[in-house]
C-alpha cells in the first residue's frame, strides 16, 4: 500500500486509476485543474470503492502550489494523467500543449525531485511512433517522427523523463505509451465526458446514440486500409487502469526508466467499430463521411508482448466488452456527469 498522487485524476482515465488504486488499497491524492472534467466522477469514485480520497484543484503549471502539496503529503509515487490531448486542436493551438503538457511536467517533475519522490507512471501515447513506423508498433522502434504537436508533447516529455533517469538513479519511470482507451467501468457510473464536441471516436458516436448529436462523422474513407477508414487498437479504460497497477508494482521495485505500449495488439478500423456497437447494443448509426483529419495517421496497432511478459498484466475485455460498456456508461448517463 503507498500513497499515490494522480495528476488529472478527475478525468476519464484518470478517475477509472483512482478506482482500482483505491480498490488496491492505496491511498489516493488528486490534482486536477477541472478544465476538461468536474469533481462528480471523484465522487462517484469514492462511493463505489467506499473510500475516500483527497482533492485538490491545482494546475500542474503552478510550481509554488505544486511544492506546498508535496510538502504537505507524504507522497510515495506519481501517475501523471494532467495535460491537453486533442490532436487537432494541438495543430490550431501548439503553444497551450507546450505550456500544459511539457512545462506542466516540467513544474511536476522538480517538484517531485525536491521533495524525494522519484517513482513515476507516465501517460505517454502511441501517437509518438510517427509516419515512419510499421505496425504492430514494437517499443524498440525509433520514435522521433511525431505527426502532430501532440505527439510532440508526450514525446518531448518522454525523453525529458529518460534523461532524468540517466541523470539520476534514484528515479523510477515507466512510459505508459496507449493505444486508443475506450469503455468505461462496468457500473456504468464514471465513463469518458468530453466537453463540447467529442475529438475521439465512441463519445462522439454514444452521444450519436443517445440523440445528443445529429450523426456520426466518420473522418475519411480514402486511407489505404482495408474498408478505406481509419485502424485504430482500443483498449478498455479498466485494463488500462490494471496496467498502471503492475507498471507501479514494478517500478517501486526497480529503478531506471522503461517503456511498456499498453494496447490489446489488435486493430479495428472505424468502421467495424460503428457496425460492432450497432451489434451488440442493438442500435442503428446514422452516420456520413466527412474529409480526412489533420493529424490522423492511417492505421497502428501494438506489439503489446512486452508489457505481458515483463509486467505481468494481460487485457481481460474484448471489442464487445468495452462497446457494450461505452453504451452502458452514455445510456446510465445521458447528459454525462452533469
Ligand atoms: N484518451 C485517450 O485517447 C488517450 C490516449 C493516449 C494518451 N492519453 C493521455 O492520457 C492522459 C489522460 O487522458 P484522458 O483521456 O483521461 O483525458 P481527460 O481530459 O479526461 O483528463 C485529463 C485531466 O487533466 C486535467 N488537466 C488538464 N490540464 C491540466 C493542468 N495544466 N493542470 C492540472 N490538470 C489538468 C483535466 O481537467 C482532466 O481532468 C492524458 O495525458 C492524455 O494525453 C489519452
Amino acid at each position: 500500500m503507498s500513497n499515490v498522487l494522480v495528476t488529472g485524476g478527475a478525468g476519464f482515465i484518470g478517475s477509472h486509476m483512482c478506482l482500482a488504486l483505491l480498490e488496491s488499497c492505496h491511498d489516493v491524492i488528486v490534482i486536477d485543474n477541472l478544465s476538461n472534467s468536474c469533481l462528480e466522477p471523484l465522487k462517484r469514485v469514492e462511493k463505489l470503492a467506499q473510500k475516500s480520497l483527497i482533492f485538490i484543484e491545482c494546475d500542474i503549471r503552478n510550481d509554488q502550489k505544486l511544492r506546498q502539496i508535496f510538502k504537505d503529503h507524504s507522497i510515495d509515487a506519481v501517475i501523471h494523467f494532467a495535460g491537453l490531448k486533442a490532436v487537432g486542436e494541438s495543430q490550431r493551438f501548439p503553444l497551450s500543449y507546450f505550456e500544459h503538457n511539457i512545462a506542466g511536467s516540467i513544474s511536476l517533475f522538480k517538484a517531485m525531485e525536491q521533495a524525494n519522490v522519484f517513482n513515476i507512471v507516465f501517460s505517454s501515447s502511441a501517437t509518438v511512433y510517427g509516419e515512419n513506423n510499421r505496425s504492430p508498433y514494437h517499443e524498440n522502434m525509433p520514435a522521433n517522427t511525431p505527426y502532430n504537436n501532440y505527439a510532440f508533447t508526450k514525446l518531448m516529455t518522454e525523453q525529458m523523463l529518460e534523461k532524468l533517469a540517466l541523470a539520476d538513479q534514484r528515479w523510477s519511470i515507466a512510459l505508459l505509451r496507449y493505444f486508443n482507451p475506450i469503455g468505461a467501468h462496468q457500473s456504468g457510473q464514471i465513463g469518458e465526458d468530453p466537453r463540447g464536441k467529442p475529438y475521439n471516436l465512441i463519445p462522439h458516436l454514444t452521444q450519436v446514440a443517445i440523440g445528443k448529436r445529429e450523426k456520426l462523422s466518420i473522418y475519411g474513407n480514402d486511407y489505404n486500409t482495408p474498408d478505406g477508414t481509419c485502424v485504430r487498437d482500443y483498449i478498455h479504460v479498466v485494463d488500462l487502469a490494471a496496467a498502471h497497477l503492475h507498471a507501479l508494482d514494478n517500478r517501486l521495485k526497480t529503478n531506471g526508466c522503461r517503456t511498456w505500449n499498453i494496447g490489446t495488439g489488435q486493430g479495428h478500423s472505424v468502421l467495424e467499430i460503428k457496425e460492432t456497437f450497432e451489434k451488440v447494443n442493438r442500435l442503428d448509426i446514422p452516420f456520413e463521411y466527412a474529409p480526412r483529419r489533420v493529424g490522423d495517421l492511417p492505421a497502428y496497432f501494438a506489439d503489446n508482448e512486452r508489457a505481458m511478459r515483463e509486467l505481468k498484466w494481460q487485457p481481460q475485455f474484448q471489442l464487445e466488452d468495452m462497446l457494450k460498456d461505452s453504451w452502458n456508461w452514455q445510456r446510465q448517463n445521458p447528459m454525462g456527469f452533469k
